[in-house]
């Protein structure tokens, strides 16, 4: 092999492997980006503990106990009791998806947040349920409630509770299929879904009540709302006094 040869060779192989190297380079970096995005969503994801689906209160008992209660201890709640709500809101019960709630074409237009004050071992926020999982992620830092209180026209359960359950809705899931009746389906629903909280809160002995008078736009923003999405109710759960 003659000199030149011998240098186009060389400068091939320096070519090679200057490729190369920046190829692994950039196969780290990326693998680093989506490692930092599970780690994020690790970190920001909750699973809940799986609810129970038996307890020593019957159907009749749970109605006749069902009261609005306004006034709570400040004691905190425990996860399992939050997951038990949340469950009873808008859970999974079925292989196909199906939820405690019915709804309109099974279309699903709720969604259901925990603004956690006073939970066992779980940090302050805003965490949005997700039930296909049985999740809550975690949409907003700190502890919410007095800013929820003011929203909802200073009603004291609000701040006083250990947590608010706040129910949304994007009415277009079910507008784009029922046209303008679609809303009401979707009030229906928001109904439906709040008795499930009244009776699971007593078969739990904790208290709640649904709140329908708030400044929708200030709640949104409290809450990290996305734009096509309306908050309906808001229910404080706590200890009863
Ligand atoms: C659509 C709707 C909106 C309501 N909004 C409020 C509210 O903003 N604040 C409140 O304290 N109670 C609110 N309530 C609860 C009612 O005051 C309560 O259901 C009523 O007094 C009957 O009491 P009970 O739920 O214990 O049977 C609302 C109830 C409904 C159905």
């Amino acid at each position: 092999m003659n000199k030149k040869n011998k240098y186009i060779l060389a400068l091939l192989a320096v070519v090679i492997l200057a490729g190369a190297a920046a190829y692994v380079i950039l196969l780290l970096q990326n693998a680093e980006d989506k490692s930092n995005i599970t780690m994020k969503n690790k970190l920001e994801t909750i699973k809940l503990p799986e609810p129970r689906y038996e307890s020593e209160t019957s159907v009749e008992e749970a109605l006749l106990a069902r009261r609005s209660v306004r006034d709570y201890k400040s004691e905190s709640l425990t996860l399992e009791e939050v997951s038990q709500i949340l469950w009873a809101a808008q859970g999974i019960t079925d292989k196909k998806g199906s939820r405690t709630a019915p709804s309109a074409g099974a279309l699903y237009p709720l969604e259901v947040y925990a603004v956690v004050g006073n939970v066992d071992d779980f940090s302050e926020g805003v965490y949005k349920y997700k039930p296909q999982c049985h999740e809550l992620v975690k949409v907003a830092e700190g502890d919410k409630r007095m800013e929820l209180y003011n929203a909802a026209l200073n009603q004291s359960a609000v701040k006083n509770a250990a947590v608010a359950v706040v129910f949304s809705a994007v009415y277009e899931r079910t507008t784009e299929k029922y046209g303008e009746r679609g809303e009401r389906y979707v009030h229906l629903e928001t109904g439906h879904a709040a008795q499930n909280v009244y009776l699971q809160a007593a078969v739990l002995d904790l208290g709640t009540v649904v709140i329908g008078a708030f400044d929708d736009s200030e709640v949104k923003k409290i809450m990290n709302m996305q734009d096509d999405e309306q908050p309906l109710y808001i229910m404080p759960v706590g200890r009863k006094k």
